[in-house]
């Protein structure tokens, strides 16, 4: 396989901020694009994201810099040579960069490369992209789980924990599943309605109303639940995403948002033992901040056998930081986001890792996302059996879904549907 042109430019995310799109043009004449998310809640070990810092344009978001080094350094390095595989390319690139978090290049136009290059043979080998990427030909389609409720830096109200989640896993199939997802995401318009509460959405297409505490969230979840017809825990489970780093200052978690309190480590292990007692919770996310290893390891004794525990900030998709999590004991799932580690090839290798060490992956977007829809064929092609990818509204978000659901017509009955056993520990 040879490449012929790299073609990249600054694009929009979500948010409205610049990002990279590149097309790559293979000498058969094929070409596929591919466009990179941003995150905003990001971990400090994250690969690079090249910004120029330029005040003039965009207030600095520009990445005209991660365009011009796929248009020039890293196109005169893969352009016309022989490409043996996704791996060759990715470990091509990966050295030219040389540094140890791709600063150089940047993780953004690194991706880019990467993802349109996977597209590109699979569509030059007539393959869909779930297809090209998977390894075993074993398709499942995932438990979409919808971020309904956005708080923390996500959202502009008093809510300090960031994702609450639907997990629709009573369905025998991915269609199903979302409109159960869909139907609860319309009644839990009405309920907060019903409350006074405003229905305007934050960055994940959740809505992000004031509320009297942060455990209201999960009431009117339950509410809502209740209002589309299904029962909380037996149809219809929650996962939480409180993005734990952005609240860790000095030692402990501060609730910023809210009313200023704080709690230890062991006091938050204790809040999340409470809730996991008492509301059909089946996934939390960073319950814990990626600085504080000792409280993610009570965390994983306490919680860890009745709960998939996955962590984010803490491993950032690193093969190098999941083992060391897995030496300790830290959770016993990953999130995975392709733009944390910078190449698919990498980010294949660390969810081989944790599949092989028993850990469950989780298939994530990134707050600031796009029309890109790559995640949908790596969760199918990776049999992860849940994805996060937004609330049930905005088009980068749905557009996710969308494909997923496409996918799962195509594969007609060779798609299979996990439902709760998706979960860690269910
Ligand atoms: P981010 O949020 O994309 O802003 O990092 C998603 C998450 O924390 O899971
Ligand atoms: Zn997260």
């Amino acid at each position: 396989m040879r490449i012929r042109q790299l073609r990249a430019q600054e694009v929009l995310d979500s948010r409205g901020n610049p990002t990279v799109e590149t097309e790559v043009v293979l000498e058969n004449g094929i070409y596929e694009s591919a466009i990179v998310p941003s995150g905003a809640s990001t971990g400090e070990r994250e690969a690079c994201e090249l910004r120029d810092n330029d005040p003039n344009r965009y207030g600095g978001k520009g990445v005209l810099n991660a365009v011009r080094n796929v248009n020039t350094i890293i196109a005169d390095c893969v352009c016309g040579v022989g490409i043996q595989s996704q791996a060759d390319l990715d470990y091509k690139m990966i050295e030219l960069d040389g540094t140890p978090n791709k600063s150089r290049l940047g993780a953004n136009a690194i991706l880019s490369v990467s993802l349109a290059f996977a597209k590109a043979v699979a569509k030059s080998n007539g393959q869909s992209l779930f297809e090209s990427i998977s390894e075993e030909n074993l398709f499942t389609l995932p438990v979409p789980c919808m971020n309904v409720i956005n708080g923390g830096v996500h959202a502009d109200n008093n809510v300090d924990f960031q994702e609450f989640m639907i997990a629709p896993h009573h369905a025998t199939d991915f269609q199903t599943a979302i409109r159960m997802g869909i139907e609860t995401f319309h009644c839990l318009k009405k309920v907060l309605k019903s409350k006074g509460y405003v229905t305007s959405v934050g960055d994940e297409g959740g809505f992000a109303p004031n509320l009297n505490s942060n455990e209201e969230a999960i009431e009117v979840i339950l509410e809502a639940i209740h209002c589309a017809g299904y029962k909380p825990g037996e149809d219809i489970s929650i996962c939480i995403d409180p993005a734990s780093s952005e609240m860790w200052k000095d030692g402990k978690y501060h609730f910023f948002k809210s009313d200023g309190s704080y709690k230890t480590s062991e006091q938050m292990v204790a809040l999340w033992e409470e809730w996991i007692d008492k509301y059909p919770i089946v996934l939390l996310e960073d319950g814990m901040a990626e600085n504080d290893w000792d409280g993610w390891q009570l965390l994983t004794q306490k919680l860890g056998d009745k709960v998939e525990l996955v962590g984010d900030d803490i491993f950032c998709t690193n093969p190098k930081i999941l083992q060391e999590g897995i030496d300790k004991n830290v959770g016993n799932s990953i999130l995975i986001k392709l733009n944390q580690i910078g190449t698919l090839t990498e980010t294949l290798e660390t969810i081989k890792l944790a599949y092989d060490n028993n850990y469950n992956c989780f298939i994530s977007h990134r707050s600031g996302e796009t029309e890109d829809t790559t995640i949908a064929d790596l969760t199918v092609a990776v049999g992860a059996g849940h994805l996060k990818t937004g609330s049930g509204c905005r088009s980068e978000r749905v557009s996710k879904f969308n494909r997923l659901m496409r996918i799962e017509r195509q594969l007609g009955d060779r798609a299979r549907f996990m439902g709760v056993k998706t979960f860690k520990n269910r």
